[in-house]
């Protein structure tokens, strides 16, 4: 359909993604939920597509991302899944899933790989998240990296802060990065960074950085959609790094303002928008019920 899928129609996968970074061609991440915006987002040729927990606040209502469980990220995953062809597809791993050991970890990640179909998981966290991260690697899953801000550590950092803001807490993101480069992660999302810290970690680490609220200098940038195109309930703390493209919470509104109009006013349904009986089927009907009539006298 889109422009992007004529020229470039092939598969992103995870080797692919690396060949990219070596080019140096900038890439395109979003967030997907559903089967309807996963396949308008392939479509339109987004690279990467991911199943962020980020579903607990954007969809569920959820205050933050803490609540959200692997049964709710399976089944999003399952519907993202079959709208999507050609972008990569990762799915989160929720707070709880991956934070007991090992093999949960495995349990859980293979759930959304095998039930959700995704091609791989992502999970926040530095360097004390290495042991887990090789061992899902050694089972085959492909893992993508999450350091500055992490949502699922809200309680422990009190709010969504920038991260790295001084030389020792940029200093530590950066060896954060290079530790979860070489337990083997094949990206590495970084949230809300300085600019600069972001910049030294993609120039450091060969595996694309995706960047959200980390600037210009990261090899792939990621939103979550519901914010880019104006469908987020976030208008009182709307975060400096989100751009919106559309306002669709108005198109939504505007639409079920004028169907309700219409419905009120009798406007709606008009005749080519209802079934009729054919003529005979209306006279043969009348028929009958003024029998039934003069039967009842
Ligand atoms: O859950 C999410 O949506 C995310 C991205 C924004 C990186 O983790």
């Amino acid at each position: 359909m889109a422009y992007l899928k004529q020229q470039r129609p092939e598969k992103v996968t995870v080797p692919s993604l690396r060949a990219s970074k070596e080019r140096g061609e900038r890439l395109v991440c979003l967030t997907a939920y559903d089967y309807p915006t996963a396949r308008i987002i392939d479509e339109a040729g987004t690279d990467i597509i991911l199943v962020g927990d980020s579903l607990g606040n954007v969809v569920l209502g959820y205050e933050n991302t803490i609540p959200v469980t692997l049964d709710e990220m399976v089944s999003a995953t399952r519907a993202v899944r079959r709208g999507v062809e050609r972008a990569l597809l990762v799915a989160d791993m929720p707070y709880g899933s991956y934070h007991t050991g090992a093999d949960d970890a495995v349990r859980a990640a293979l759930r959304l790989i095998k039930e959700g179909g995704a091609e791989a998981v992502k999970l926040e966290g530095g360097r004390h998240r290495i042991e887990t991260i090789r061992r899902l690697i050694a089972e085959e899953i492909p893992v993508m990296g999450h350091i500055g801000l992490t949502p699922q550590s809200v309680n422990k950092l009190g709010g969504f802060r920038l991260q790295g803001k001084t030389a020792e807490a940029a200093r530590a993101l950066i060896e954060d990065a290079r530790a979860l480069e070489e337990a083997g992660v094949f990206s590495l999302v970084l949230e809300l960074v300085p600019r600069e810290v972001a910049r030294v970690i993609t120039e450091t680490v060969s595996v694309p950085t995706i960047g959200i609220g980390a600037g210009p200098h990261c090899d792939v940038q990621v939103l979550v959609i519901h914010d880019l195109i104006g469908l987020s309930f976030t208008e009182n703390r709307k975060p400096r790094f989100v751009r919106q493209y559309a306002n669709v919470r108005q198109t939504i509104a505007d639409a079920v303002e004028r169907f309700a109009q219409d419905v009120r006013t009798g406007a709606y349904p008009t005749e080519e928008e209802s079934y009729g009986l054919s003529p005979e089927a209306f006279l043969e009907l009348e028929s009958l019920l003024s029998e039934e009539k003069i039967e009842e006298k």
